[in-house]
């Protein structure tokens, strides 16, 4: 796709270079504030953060983050779009609790959080991107079980649920949360 080669896409390391806090943190707000529905979390709440807890929050154990930004080569160019996901051993720690269903004892889970792009910048591949770039952790996460990548998607968010099938997630099979839909992928 054409469009596609005027973004560069980063993952976070570890520590996390003031640049990536610093996009990150305002593309998350932003977010948070042009699609509220999208969220567990809210503006309100994350609007509250101050710089470490943002650092603190990319350099958790067992979560990657990505961004795109919309030119090649600058550090200092904002993100358009940002992803994330957390390994199994961070979803325990933080103590998550999947539905019993979606996940076999012998299964590893990984969750793909903070999923959003710009309105801008959708419909040009850069979502697919930013999450194949979390798909790859996954892939390249040696834990020796099967690995199932789940994630829950706001019940009327049609356009968000259609990008993950197109992604192969597929519903449930568990589904009786009451604010959302959890979409599974095997890995
Ligand atoms: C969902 C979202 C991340 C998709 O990002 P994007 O960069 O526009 O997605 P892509 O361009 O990579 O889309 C890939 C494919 O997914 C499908 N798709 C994406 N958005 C779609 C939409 N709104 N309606 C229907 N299909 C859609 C299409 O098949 C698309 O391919 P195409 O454009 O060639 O038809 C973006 O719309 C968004 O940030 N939405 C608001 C936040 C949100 O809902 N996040 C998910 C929370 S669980």
């Amino acid at each position: 796709m054409e469009s596609e080669r005027t973004y560069t896409f980063a993952k976070v390391s570890v520590p996390a270079t003031e640049a990536h806090i610093t996009h990150y943190s305002s593309i998350r707000l932003s977010g948070l504030k042009i699609d509220p529905q999208a969220f567990g979390s809210t503006f309100e709440r994350e609007a509250q953060f101050t710089r470490q807890q943002w650092k603190e929050r990319l350099e958790t154990p067992g979560r990657s983050t990505f961004g795109v930004s919309p030119q090649s080569f600058d550090d200092s160019l904002s993100w358009v779009g940002t992803a994330g996901i957390l390994n199994p051993t961070m979803l325990e720690a933080v103590g998550y609790t999947t539905p019993g269903d979606l996940v076999a004892g012998d299964t590893a889970a990984y969750m793909v959080v903070g999923m959003w792009v710009h309105p801008e910048h959708r419909r040009k591949g850069l979502g697919r991107r930013l999450i194949e770039m979390g798909f790859k952790v996954v892939q390249d996460d040696e834990i020796g079980k099967p690995k199932k990548i789940l994630l829950k998607v706001h019940r009327t968010n049609e356009g968000a649920k259609l990008f993950y099938s197109n992604l192969g997630f597929v519903e449930g099979p568990v589904n009786n949360d009451s604010d959302g839909i959890w979409m599974s992928k095997k890995i």
